[in-house]
């Protein structure tokens, strides 16, 4: 098969990447960001990287005409992102959706849309269901764009569906593995991970009783892949994650205990001292891995002991090369 990946050169794109290389299809990654994180398959020759952006149109047409399945998860991604730069995530996210669902639509080709469990929003109501609903907070608060952006992405996706396209909206929670974002910035594991690495404390946010569904990067791509493959997923949204619940605190202290002898400690620290004041995170965020599990057949396999020491290990490697 031909496979597009938009943002395939991302954390996520790059092992979906692999994994589709693995199986012996030919990829075409479209992506504006640097191509550290597939630099291991630019001899491949399944494999082709297209700096560019979901913005070139003609580009983005001639790869949908070329291709079977499109996989489309460049976005703009991470907290200090879009805290930081409301226009472009609500830009990229929403009319670079459109433009991805338009090329498909006129070529009749299946997307995939990597949503994300920030669509629930804060809805207290945990474990939650693809159908629950989302509970967010003013308009005026630019920590919401991004759960809105992606919120609206899916919208279209449905509509398109509607209108006769193929169309499938996997919903990520907390997925982490290697090549996640550069140690000390982006997302839970890898602050901790530059912390370690400098002998620095790690910050802990509050009393770090909020928790997070840890979900190996192995297990999301199998189940990514499976819902591109599975016609059954056609006009779903599917929760992608773990079902497990891990507190912030008790993440560090794992991550201090698979460190070893370390002078890292554990600070707490307030969230305004992190994100200023128009952040604000959410308690709980579970998934129902129901249809993960029954829709596409995949069990996750990584425990989070195992997948955080293969993560550590590899950012560990990175760091001393
Ligand atoms: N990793 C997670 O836990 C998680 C959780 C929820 C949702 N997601 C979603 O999964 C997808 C991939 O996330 P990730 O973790 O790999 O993030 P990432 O930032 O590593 O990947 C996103 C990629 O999109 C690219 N991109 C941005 N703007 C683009 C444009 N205009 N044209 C082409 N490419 C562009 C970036 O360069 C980047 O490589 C995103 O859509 C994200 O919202 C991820």
């Amino acid at each position: 098969m031909r496979i597009l990946i938009t943002g395939g050169a991302g954390f996520l794109g790059s092992h979906l990447s692999d994994a589709f290389i693995a199986r012996g299809d030919e990829v075409f990654v479209l992506d504006t960001g640097a191509i550290g994180k597939v630099r291991h398959l630019l001899e491949q020759p399944r494999f082709h990287y297209i700096h560019d952006t979901i913005f070139n149109l003609e580009l983005l047409d001639s790869l949908a005409a070329r291709v079977d399945l499109i996989y489309h998860l460049a976005a703009v991604v991470g907290v200090e992102h879009y805290v930081a730069d409301p226009y472009e995530t609500l830009n990229v996210n929403v009319n670079g959706t459109q433009n991805v669902l338009k090329a498909a639509y006129k070529y009749g080709k299946k997307v995939v849309f990597s949503s994300t469990s920030e669509v629930y929003g804060r809805n207290p109501k945990v474990p939650w269901k693809e159908d629950d609903d989302r509970v967010l907070g003013a308009t005026t608060i630019d920590r919401w764009c991004y759960s809105t952006s992606k919120a609206v992405g899916e919208h279209f996706c449905f509509a398109y569906h509607k209108l006769g396209l193929p169309v499938t909206v996997v919903r990520y929670f907390n997925v982490y593995g290697p090549r996640l974002d550069k140690v000390d910035v982006g997302r839970l594991f890898t602050i901790f991970m530059g912390q370690l690495l400098r002998g620095a404390d790690l910050t802990v946010i509050g009393d770090g009783s909020q928790t997070r569904c840890f979900t190996y990067v192995t297990d999301a791509v199998a189940a990514t892949v499976a819902a591109g493959l599975n016609p059954a997923a056609d006009g779903h949204a599917i929760n992608i994650g773990v079902d497990v619940e891990t507190s912030v605190l008790e993440f560090a202290h794992l991550m201090l205990e698979l460190n070893g002898p370390t002078k890292s400690r554990i600070r707490f620290v307030t969230q305004e001292e992190v994100y200023g004041k128009s952040y604000e995170d959410i308690p709980r965020r579970v998934p129902d891995n129901t249809k993960m599990r029954t829709l596409l057949g995949i069990e996750p396999k990584v425990s989070l002991r195992d997948g955080t020491a293969l993560a550590m290990k590899w950012f560990r490697e990175e760091a001393n090369s």
